[in-house]
Parts: structure tokens; sequence; C-alpha cells
């Protein structure tokens, strides 16, 4: 295996992210960081069977001390939930975890978001370990130590910060990754672009062919990018009291499309996560942001073209009323004192956070198409 590329996250519970093919193998690199005797090895019904077995085995190689305990979870947003949770704590109970346990968080960033709020809360915090195996959460999710569940108001209403010891994003994983999910954790690399770096869009457009291919070099390098922009923001901001909350770009209005959909993960007319973010970039981000005369509607179009050209969604759902949707707007953790505080943005390459947007520009840019 070649060395893996990294990406240094610093600030005060400083980590490093590695990328590269076959990590989930190396049991050597995966228990640098297990302090104690105790891991609990949690994953999704999908991921399960397709890598439990073989990171179990590698940790045990590599510790033969080490009790570890896989618990399997259903997959799917629809069970990001506090009995999901319980169901973890109940596991590392069963272990008899102690304070120097390790959580490794293997699938994509419902188990990321799971598996951190458990090691946030058991015995008031223990090292999370995230292997993630989308590509949405090896370049978004599983950095900068956000962990959370939904309730039915609302995604991630119930959370904390507490960030990974360390991330093993291994991309031989995304071979195996359905395609609609592939192309769903690009929305957010393009988000990267679209946020603050134009070249890096420039560069999505022509790479489109190899990030969709799935060999590992473009991969690798989209994952590093992303990953090298999300560390510098969340070292600067990690509490999210000024420039992280740009990484919320598309995400207001695409939790509001999730929570009306009622995370119904099994539908396949629903869309997922990224695919909603996709539908909120354009909608109402650039468009409300077009419309007010903050940037060109040409940077728009080229948006809407580059998540069309990667086969996502860009309009809003059949039968999503608009006045619905601003109401679960409403409720986004961002708004301050009553008022939607939207990230809008100046062009490609510059977003920006509005905190007091105007609710009927919003509602009328949701009823275009
Ligand atoms: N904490 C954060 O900062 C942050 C940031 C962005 C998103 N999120 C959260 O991440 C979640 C979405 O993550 P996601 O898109 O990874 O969804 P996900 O975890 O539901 O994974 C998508 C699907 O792919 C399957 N899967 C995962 N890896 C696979 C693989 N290698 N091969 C085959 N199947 C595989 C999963 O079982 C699931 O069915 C949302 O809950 C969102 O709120 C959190």
């Amino acid at each position: 295996m070649s060395a893996p590329r990294t990406v240094d996250v610093g600030g005060d519970a400083p980590y490093r992210i590695e990328i590269g093919p076959g990590l989930l193998a190396d049991g050597a690199r995966l228990t640098t960081h297990a302090r104690g005797r105790h891991a609990l090895l949690l994953t999704d019904s999908h991921v399960a069977p397709l890598y439990a077995a073989a990171v179990e085995a590698a940790l045990r190689d590599a510790r033969p001390e080490l009790r570890v305990a896989i618990h399997v979870m259903p997959a799917g947003e629809a069970h990001k939930t506090l009995a999901s949770f319980g169901a973890v704590i109940d596991a590392l109970a069963a272990l008899g975890a102690t304070r120097d346990a390790t959580v490794y968080a293997l699938g994509g960033g419902v188990v990321g978001d799971l598996a951190g709020f458990a090691a946030a809360c058991w015995m008031r915090g223990v090292d999370c370990v995230q292997l993630p195996t989308t590509l949405l959460s090896m370049v978004d999710s599983s950095v900068g130590g956000k962990t959370a569940v939904d309730i039915p108001q609302g995604k991630n209403l119930v959370g904390a910060f507490h960030p990974p010891r360390a991330v093993f994003a291994d991309t031989a994983a995304l071979r195996t990754l359905p395609p609609r999910e592939l192309r769903a954790g690009l929305t957010e690399v393009i988000k990267y672009g679209a946020i603050r770096d134009p070249r890096f869009f420039e560069w999505l457009d022509t790479e489109r062919e190899a990030l969709l291919a799935g060999d590992h070099r473009a991969p690798a390098e989209a994952i590093a990018r992303s990953c090298e922009h999300k560390a510098g923001i969340v070292e600067r901001d990690p509490l999210e009291k000024g420039e992280r909350a740009l990484l919320n770009l598309g995400h207001t209005f695409g939790h509001a499309i999730e929570a009306e959909q009622g995370y119904s993960g099994d539908d396949r007319d629903a869309l997922v996560h990224g695919e909603a973010v996709a539908v909120g970039m354009v909608l109402p981000s650039a468009r409300l942001s077009a419309r007010l005369g903050m940037a060109p509607d040409a940077d728009t179009q080229r948006l809407r073209s580059l998540l069309l050209d990667y086969g996502l969604p860009v309009d809003v759902p059949a039968g999503l009323a608009p006045d619905a949707l601003l109401a679960r707007m409403r409720l986004d953790k961002k708004n301050l004192a009553g008022r939607l505080r939207l990230v809008l943005w100046r062009g490609i390459g510059r977003a920006e956070v509005v905190p007091d947007v105007d609710e009927a520009q919003v509602l009328e840019v949701l009823g275009t198409r």
C-alpha cells in the first residue's frame, strides 16, 4: 500500500485524516489511538456484511488484548434517532467500556454522527475514531466533530461537539458504494468549490469522468482538498460562531426537504441528504442571491449545470409545499432571534452568511422552477 495522503486538523484537540486504499485492513494504523482495552465497532446493516469482519480482524490482530464488540444498527437516516443512540449506549455498557474505550464508526454519516454522539456522552466522553465509507462522510461528516441524532421536529437537533481522535478514509470502500450515494457525496465536494475555491470548482468540471468512474486518484484528490478546506474552517471556528456556518450552504433548505419527507430513507423517491443539499444550493441559495442582486445569475447557472452534469437534482421534489418548507427552515439552528439566517453567495467561491433574510423573497424563489 502506498503511503496514504494526510490532512492535519489543528485546534485544541488536533487529529489526522488519512486517505487512501486499504486503510480498513491496516490494524496497526487503526489501533494507534486506542488507549484502553475496549473497542466498540458501530456500523450499519449495509456496511456490516461488507467490511465489519475485516475491520474487527484487523483490530484483533494488531491488539490481541483489545475487547472488541460489534454493534450493527439498521441502515438509513430514519435510524439516526434517540432510540438508536440508546442501543449504542447499551452496547457500551454490555462491553463494560471504561473511560479509555474507543468507539469506531464504520459507515456513512449516519453511523458517524451517531457513534460520535454516543462517544461524546458515554462517561462524559470517550474517543471516537471515524472510518467513513461513503464519499459524503469522507469529505464532510467525519471531520469537524459535529455529532447528532434527529428528532421528529428536525434534523440534528440533539447533539454535541466531539472531535474524533483520528479519521481513516479508505478509498477502496467507495467501490461498493451505490452510484447514487457517490453522486450525493459529490454535492459536498462541489460545495467547497462553491463556498471558497473557484479553481477547485473548475477542476471538478474537468475531472467529472474520473470522479464518477471511481478510480483512486481523482477521489483521493477531491477528498484531500475537501478535507483541507473543512480542516481550515473548523480550526478557525470550531464551535460555529462565524465562518464555519458557511459549510451549511444549501443545508438549511436541504434539511427542510429531508424533514418534510420524514427522513423516509427507504423511499426511493425521497431525496438522500446530499441530493437535498444540491437542491438547496441552487434554490434558494444561489437563486435567492441572484434575486437579491448579490450575485450574477450566470454563476447560478454554472452551479446548476455542474450539479446536473454530476447527475444531481436541482429542483424541489413535487408535492412539497413552499410554505411547509419555509416553516421547517425557521427551525434551523443558525437562526437567531426568530430571523431567517441563510448562507448565500456573491458568486462562485464567495459564500457569506446573511442574518436577516426576507421570508417573502424565500417563498417566491421556492415557488419558481
Ligand atoms: N457531522 C457533520 O458535520 C455532518 C456533515 C454532513 C452530513 N452529516 C450527516 O451525514 C448523514 C448522511 O451521511 P451519508 O450520506 O454518508 O449517509 P448514510 O450514512 O445513510 O450512508 C448512505 C448509504 O450508503 C450505505 N453505505 C455506506 N457505505 C457504503 C459502502 N462503502 N458500500 C455500500 N454501501 C454503503 C449506507 O448503509 C447507507 O445505506 C446525514 O445524517 C447528515 O446529517 C453530518
